[in-house]
């Protein structure tokens, strides 16, 4: 799979991208992420790359040239399954977007900045538009960094076992049931008997139950 990254800031993707699991997807060559950055394509002596918007107000605009002529050199190596722009007026982000983006070839991510990018981009080249939360961040690279990491966890060959992603809160529209590790009794704070029990089907029933009870108490709209 490759993810190419276009971002006017392109340093907040650094420490994302270059720890823990999605390292090792790259070092696996699982995944190829480029960022790109848009100040390459700035326009005139300054690299401009954002503007005052039409019609007055406040707040710069990622200007429709500079992405433009970005989109189209990359598109000429690699041809994308999905264009996607990273936007709070975008679908809201979920487990199963991420599961359907983990089997793309190709991915292209636009992070916008200040008041957004220029609409003519989202007609002419956008296939997808995802929020990550009904808030508003800065930009969309945190966005970015956050859909990257769900996808390449969920190629397969990524984690080291299968089932600790298939077993992630909202795999199956049921958040996790509780984790306990040693020791087994601290300060008199017990770990569920049956979890020592060494009885797979008991335990097996038992986080089923905690995982049906935990979504119907904190997010009852899931089942
Ligand atoms: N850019 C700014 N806010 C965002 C959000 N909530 N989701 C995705 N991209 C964004």
């Amino acid at each position: 799979m490759q993810i190419d990254i276009i971002s006017a800031v392109p340093e907040l993707l650094d420490s994302p991208l270059n720890h823990s699991i999605v390292n090792r997807a790259k070092d696996k060559n699982l995944v190829e992420i480029n960022i790109i950055n848009l100040h390459d394509y700035g326009l005139n002596k300054y690299k401009q790359i954002d503007d005052t918007q039409y019609g007055g107000g406040a707040g710069m605009v990622l200007m429709v040239e500079p992405l433009y002529n970005c989109i189209n050199d990359l598109q000429k190596n690699t041809v994308y399954d999905e264009i996607i722009y990273l936007t709070p007026d975008g679908n809201t982000y979920n487990q199963k977007m991420a599961n359907a983006l983990s089997l793309k070839g190709n991915l292209l991510l636009i992070c916008g900045h200040y008041k957004g990018i220029d609409e003519r981009i989202r007609e002419h080249f956008v296939t997808m538009e995802i929020s990550i939360g009904d808030y508003v961040l800065s930009g969309g690279e945190l966005a970015a960094a956050i859909l990257t990491d769900s996808i390449v966890r969920l190629i397969p060959g990524v984690l080291n076992d299968i089932e600790s992603a298939l077993s992630d809160s909202f795999q199956d529209d049921l958040l996790s049931p509780p984790v306990y590790t040693r020791p087994a009794d601290f300060k008199g704070w017990k770990v569920p008997d049956v979890l020592l029990s060494g009885h797979d089907k008991n335990i097996d029933d038992w986080r089923l139950e905690q995982s049906l009870k935990r979504t119907k108490e904190r997010r009852p709209d899931l089942l």
